[in-house]
């Protein structure tokens, strides 16, 4: 008796679903690690241009630097913590909004506006006795050699949203 086709055998069978739920399940281990990998570099991207609400009205600014804490939600990776943050705020002399980042452009102690009595009208860093003017720039002969980076910022319904640290450049 000749048979026109050949039926699958119970071996043929159990050897094409092993191998199928086999595939199936590796490539679902792929997945995770594939993401661990890309996904700092997406979430780079999505946060870039990222501004928070500090929670300071505009009308709150004044010409006297004021400090301004708030924290931020970071992931890197699967690793989600939040980090504080602070920046000293003021209007210029244009009635401008100025951020300036606190971190001391030395070794990167924190600077405060007028930490030390003897500096009056100064950002000052308690570490180096490192001096900076209202404007963020270094005062020449002090440890530090550039000015203080600025936070991007912006208003918006009358409160004040900071954004990254830019560099502010050569001193
Ligand atoms: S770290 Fe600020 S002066 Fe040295």
């Amino acid at each position: 008796m000749s048979e026109g086709k050949q039926p699958v055998s119970r071996r043929q069978f159990l050897n094409y679903t092993l191998t199928g739920v086999g595939g199936f399940m590796a490539a679902g281990l792929m997945v995770s690690p594939l993401r661990m990998a890309i996904d700092p570099v997406l979430q780079e991207g999505e946060s870039e241009g990222d501004f928070t609400n500090v929670q300071l009205a505009e009308g709150d600014i004044t010409n006297e630097p004021q400090r301004v804490d708030w924290e931020v939600e970071q992931v890197d990776g699967w690793y989600e913590s939040t980090v504080s943050q602070t920046a000293w705020v003021y209007k210029d002399d244009n009635g401008e909004v100025v951020a300036l980042s606190p971190i001391c452009k030395h070794l990167g102690c924190v600077v405060s506006w007028e930490g030390s009595e003897e500096y009056p009208e100064r950002f000052y860093c308690p570490c180096h006795d490192g001096l900076y003017y209202k404007d963020g720039m270094n005062v020449p002969g002090t440890p530090p050699t550039a000015g203080l980076d600025f936070y991007e910022h912006r208003i918006e319904n009358g409160m004040l949203f900071l954004g990254k640290v830019q560099p502010r450049g050569e001193a």
